[in-house]
């Protein structure tokens, strides 16, 4: 196409964008930043640019959806919510607003993610079905519970990151998704069973793709997740009963949304005294509670089950340290700072050595695993310095799988 006069909307902090092509289509670049980098099925043309400051996607499609787009995932990132960045959006006033180069959308590319591609074994997901199922599950309870109809849940539209003994998912495709103060069981009953519909489909094509007839596929897959993430909503979203002498229930009711990741945004009590009982309902917010506080503590970015597995790490820590230096606010801050210098930032630096492009907080986690399992093993506390020698001459292992339930097929 010719140079078409444009505009960009851009967050503050990526000057580098400025200096894209953006009068032409992204299919017409020929920079040297762009980058090949692997990626999912779309509709829309998607091209990866890496300047020196940081990887983004770039997808162009249409005006309308493009507005929508940018709105919504702004929207989510407000709310905490497991979505890619939005940091731009491109206008090209002069183009048909139908055209898909009229409008293009700038994420920030999320680093060590993957497509469910590379989970693929066989015409299934193998031995990681049950970690992709518990992500899909709660990717998509976090969402309805931010008040996200998706419109559009598949595989493709996610993205995923091992998170320790777990994987990540994040929403990547926000095109078709509306997000409203609260969900009805209606709007998530429909998000469902576009969910299970999607998701048959792509696991019908992925056996066809291997030369595999349709019973070969693993269509039951949406089923399972649908059920994964109805046994979550009924813990997330129920009204619990409460004895009037039993109000410890409700510390430990928050305490246990925690310990599943969920931020408490707040809880409702209402008194029944004289059936002797309280009702109960706690309102879950995001699932970053974990990561909030390793954040908060050490400045340190990580996936809700890497910062679980980091802070516990750091409690090992305090635990070989006199307990004054653990008796104030203020102590324990100088503790976690003391953590951070001392023990975490040179491992850190030891496995950059041999992890490559890998993720070095991942594979700071699948040391904590190794140093745990071989403590274990030994009936006595390895250290980290002896666990990493180890960890190192096994081939760095990460954590070992769940099985799968024999019913699936493989
Ligand atoms: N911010 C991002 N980080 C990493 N990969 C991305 C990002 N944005 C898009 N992708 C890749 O591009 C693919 C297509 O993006 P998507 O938004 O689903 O496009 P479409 O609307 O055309 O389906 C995704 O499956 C993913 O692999
Ligand atoms: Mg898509």
């Amino acid at each position: 196409m010719p140079a078409e006069a444009y505009t960009i909307t851009l967050r503050p902090g990526y000057p580098d964008l400025l200096d894209l092509n953006w009068s032409h289509s992204i299919t017409e670049w020929t920079d040297q930043r762009l980058v090949d980098l692997p990626r999912g099925i779309s509709r829309h043309e998607v091209r990866f640019v890496a300047t020196g400051q940081g990887i983004y996607a770039i997808k162009e499609l249409p005006r309308e959806a493009a507005n929508r787009e940018y709105g919504i995932l702004r929207e989510l990132e407000e709310l905490d919510g497991p979505a890619v960045i939005a940091l731009g959006l491109v206008l090209r006033p002069p183009l048909d607003p139908h055209s898909e180069p009229s409008a293009a959308l700038i994420t920030r590319y999320v680093e060590h993610s993957f497509s469910y591609r590379e989970l693929l074994s066989g015409p299934g997901f193998g031995p990681r079905r049950v970690q992709l199922l518990d992500a899909f599950a709660g990717l998509l309870a976090e969402l309805h519970l931010l008040g996200c109809y998706w419109g559009d849940c598949s595989f493709s539209n996610v993205l995923y990151r091992y998170d320790a003994g777990a994987i990540e998912a994040t929403l990547v495709d926000a095109e078709t998704s509306e997000i409203h103060p609260e969900l009805s069981d209606g709007q998530r009953r429909q998000d469902i069973e576009i969910m299970i519909e999607n998701a048959g489909a792509e696991m019908a094509d992925i056996a066809a793709s291997q030369g595999l007839s349709v019973d070969q596929a693993d269509l039951l897959i949406g089923h399972d997740i649908a059920a994964r993430y109805d046994a979550l909503w009924s813990e997330l979203a129920g009204v619990e009963q409460v004895p009037l002498d039993q109000y410890f229930k409700v510390t430990e009711r928050v305490k246990h949304l925690n310990e599943l990741g969920f931020e408490i945004r707040d809880i409702e009590v209402a008194s029944h005294a004289e059936r002797g009982h309280l009702h109960m309902k706690v309102h879950v917010a995001d699932r970053n509670y974990h990561s909030n506080r390793l954040r908060e503590l050490t400045g340190i970015e990580a996936g809700e089950n890497q910062a679980r597995q980091i802070l516990a790490d750091l409690s090992y820590f305090a635990s070989k340290q006199p307990s004054d230096a653990r008796a104030s606010d203020k102590a324990r801050a100088l503790l976690a700072l003391r953590w951070r210098v001392e023990a975490f930032e040179p491992t850190l630096r030891k496995l950059r050595e041999h992890i490559g492009e890998g993720d070095p907080i991942q594979a700071y986690t699948d040391l904590l695993n190794h140093r745990y399992l071989k403590s274990a093993q030994a009936q006595r506390d390895l250290g980290t310095q002896a666990a990493l020698e180890d960890w190192i001459a096994a081939g760095m292992p990460g954590y070992a799988i769940a099985p799968e339930p024999s019913q699936h097929p493989a």
